[in-house]
This record gives structure tokens, sequence and C-alpha cells, in this order.
């Protein structure tokens, strides 16, 4: 049975009943599309069935490696960029206190991540932390190839290496790779790393529920078989029926894509809880890169609200019509706090007196859906009643079954990134990387004359 429950309510003044229901066609033929593989990129399917394949061993042997670097760690640096990283700092920032690192009582290590930008400033911080710190490494990349993750574990492997010697060194490193080939799998080899496969038929940004994310949520401490339960609960009911009334995600991809139609270009996912922001991160590049292309798709971005209410609520109550906001509201806080009755009540609180925060952050929450439809932005909600492994499980597999079938609503192959490969291909003929000399001497020109 699931728990997150989608809600479409708020919408209904801008897109009736009727008009979604006339989806339900096309989401049939989409939904066969997926269930029998038989749409563009379809050798990209194996991420659907990821939460009823981990096997007892497969899980027993992460939570067990995880176990191991736990208990030499204080720190561990998950290398990886983009469905290579965003998934797991997702996860473990929505489950993690804000203030962990601060925990001088932590049993576990705290995770801090590389490989995810270029940045000399950031690496040289982390390796002047890691000097004081025991560590350990978890490098994820399918390629084996990418240069952003690649710099990163460069410069980390030295690192490594030096503090601890190569054996030891090589002991605290775990690398996710392809099973077969890419210079992430050569190295791992000749250093004799424990490695895990990123299954051939899982791309990126749907690994999440493979040892890709999986390895560096067991490393935090959370419990990896409740995630995944949640995600197979949800997938029952996802791959069972595409009827819009019965499937949640059926429904949501329904929804966001006739309002697409009608003329929204932007959704804008929202969110009550900080600790959910790395979420959004990785929710915008599920949709990001899997929708975005042919000229097609919506524009994926996110707010933190209340804080952004401050900033971005501006421009969403009054600014260009174009957008439409997919709420996630969580029931239940995990800890008790009300405001104080204070006698002198010169800040004028009192009549908040006794309430919890979550009910007033609920009140806010429920007014700004108000006040936003009322500036013609549709609201659509996804209630869950806590965050933990259980329901971020169901969220993960009901966004990326809902992005599957959005991408095959708007007629383009969600699983590929073809757009991605064109900066590459500029910073390697601007870097004169070999292979690149015909490149280089195009770019140069192309400077020169601008
Ligand atoms: O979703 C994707 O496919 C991408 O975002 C990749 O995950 C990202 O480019 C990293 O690739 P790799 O794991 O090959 O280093």
């Amino acid at each position: 049975m699931i728990n997150l429950q989608f809600l479409y309510k708020h919408v209904t003044r801008f897109l009736s009943e009727e008009e979604i229901n006339l989806m339900q066609d096309e989401v049939d033929v989409s939904h066969s599309l997926l269930i029998e593989k038989a749409g563009k990129g379809n050798q990209f399917l194996g991420w659907i069935d990821l939460p009823v394949k981990m096997d007892d061993t497969l899980i027993s042997r992460i939570e067990s490696d995880a176990k191991s670097l736990r208990e030499k760690s204080e720190v561990v640096v998950v290398i990886g960029i983009g469905g290579s990283y965003l998934g797991a700092r997702a996860i473990i920032e929505a489950l993690s206190s804000p203030f962990f690192a601060f925990n001088t009582s932590n049993k576990n290590p705290v995770v801090v991540y590389a490989g995810q930008n270029i940045s000399q400033d950031y690496l040289s911080e982390l390796l002047h932390l890691l000097d004081q710190k025991a560590y350990s490494i978890v490098v994820i990349s399918k390629s084996g190839t990418t240069t952003e993750p690649a710099i990163a574990f460069r410069l980390l492997k030295n690192h490594i290496e030096k503090k601890y010697g190569t054996e030891e060194a090589s002991g605290r490193i775990i690398a996710i790779t392809d099973g077969s080939k890419g210079a992430l799998k050569s190295i791992s080899e000749k250093h004799g790393y424990k490695t895990y496969v990123i299954p051939d038929d899982v791309g990126g940004r749907y690994s999440v529920l493979s040892p890709v994310g999986l390895l560096p949520v067991a490393i935090a401490g959370y419990n990896i078989q409740q995630l995944i339960q949640g995600a197979a609960e949800m997938r029952k009911v996802c791959i069972e029926t595409s009827s819009i009334t019965d499937n949640p995600a059926a429904c949501y991809a329904a929804i966001r894509n006739s309002l697409y139609r009608l003329g929204s270009q932007i959704e804008i996912l929202v969110n009550y809880e900080p600790s959910m922001h790395y979420f959004a991160e990785w929710w915008k590049q599920l949709f990001g890169e899997s929708e975005g292309k042919e000229n097609e798709g919506l524009f994926p971005s996110a707010v933190n609200f209340t804080t952004d209410l401050h900033s971005m609520g501006q421009y969403i109550q009054e600014g260009q019509r174009m957008l439409f906001e997919t709420v996630i509201r969580i029931q239940k806080s995990k800890q008790l706090l009300s405001v104080p009755a204070d006698e002198a009540d010169l800040d004028g609180l009192n009549y908040l007196a006794g309430k919890t925060l979550h009910e007033v952050n609920d009140m806010a929450a429920l007014g700004t859906t108000l006040a936003h439809c009322d500036g013609e932005v549709p609201n659509l909600n996804i209630l869950l009643p806590v965050i933990d492994e259980r329901s971020l499980g169901e969220l993960i597999y009901f966004f990326e079954f809902a992005c599957a079938l959005s991408g095959y609503l708007l007629g383009i192959n969600p699983f590929n990134q073809p757009g991605v490969e064109a900066y590459k291909n500029n910073m390697f003929a601007l870097l004169g990387k070999p292979g690149f000399e015909n490149e280089t001497e195009a770019i140069r020109e192309r400077i020169y004359e601008e």
C-alpha cells in the first residue's frame, strides 16, 4: 500500500476534470510503451524493476561495506556528478539533521561531496579538511570518464594514498561504475578496489535505487531496505494500471502535460522543509535532462518556502503567467516545537502561543497555495506522511515513473541526454584534449571573432 497522495483540487479551476480525463487515451499509450518496453530509449528501462530486483545478497553486501567504511571514517567523500551524485545527496540530506556535522557524538560519518564541480577553492578546502579527518572515498561514474569526478578522484586518490599508504588507501576506496569498460573500471582493477556495477540498462538519473544511491545512503546510516520497500510499493501501483484515477504518477504526468499544452512553460517544485532542498535538485535533473530536448519540455525549477516567499514569491504571485507549482507537503514533523507564550507580548505573537511550528508552516502553505491560485498559478499537491526512508522511496519512484510517462506524452526520448555533449566538446577543444585538434583550431577562431 502506498502512503503518498497526489491531489489536484487547486488545478481544477484552470483545467477541468473532463479535460484531465481526455488525456487518458494518450496516457494508456505511453504506459504500454513503457511497460512493454516498446518506446524510445527502451534499452534504458532497467530502473523500472530495480526495487524488486535488488536481491538480498547485494543488499547485505552494501550494508556490510557501508558498515566497514563507517567504522573507520569520520568523513566519507562521495565523488560523482549529475545522476551519479544527486540521488544520494537528496536522500541523505532529507534524512539528516541540518546541524549533523556539528554533532560531536555522531556514530556515523559525515558524507561530503566532490566531483560535482571543478572549483579550485572547493576542492582545496576539502583537501585541507581531509588532512585532519579519518576518511574514505566512494567514487561513482557510470561512464568512468566524466571529467569533473575524474579530476576530483585524481586529487583525492593522491591525497589518500599519501595519507594512508597505497595498500590501506585501496581498502578505503569503493568504486561504482560500468561492469566492463571505462577508466574508473581499469583503475579499480589495477588497485584492487571493491566495486559495484551500475547495470547497463539503468541511466544515471534513474540510478538512485541501485548501488549508486544505496551505498552512500547506507554509509550515512539510513535504512536502505525501507527505501527499496517504499519504491516497490509505488512500483506496484504504477505498473499495474495506467488509469489516471488509480495511478498517481499517471495523473501527475497527464496534468503537467495538459498545463504545458495550455501554455505553462515552467514547473516549480515547492518544499516547505529545507531538508528537501537537494531532493528538488535531484528532481530538477530528472525532469530537465529527461524532457528538455527537441525544443520541448517544461523548465523544472524549485523553491524552498517560506524562505523564497521573500524572494521568488513576488514573481510567482505577479510575474509572467507561465508557471505552475507542484507542492510537496509533509504531514508530520519528526520533532515537536511550539510557540511559547510571553507575558509582555511585545512581538504580538501570543495569538500563536501553544501552536506547533508545523501548524504555522501548514497555514503558510495553505495560504500560499490559495494566493498563488488567485494569481493564476495552478497548484498540484503531493502529500507524504513524514520524511523517512519509506516515504522517500515512494516519492522517488513516483517521480521516475511520471517522468518517463511525461517524456513519452511529449514524444521525446526521456532516457538520453545528447545536449550535454555540447559544452563538453567545447571545453575539451579549449583545453586542447588529444583528439580534438580540429575543434581546438575552430573554437579559437570563434573566440577571436567575438
Ligand atoms: O543522468 C545522467 O545520465 C547524467 O546526469 C550522468 O549521471 C552524469 O553525466 C554523470 O555521468 P557518469 O556517471 O558517467 O560520470
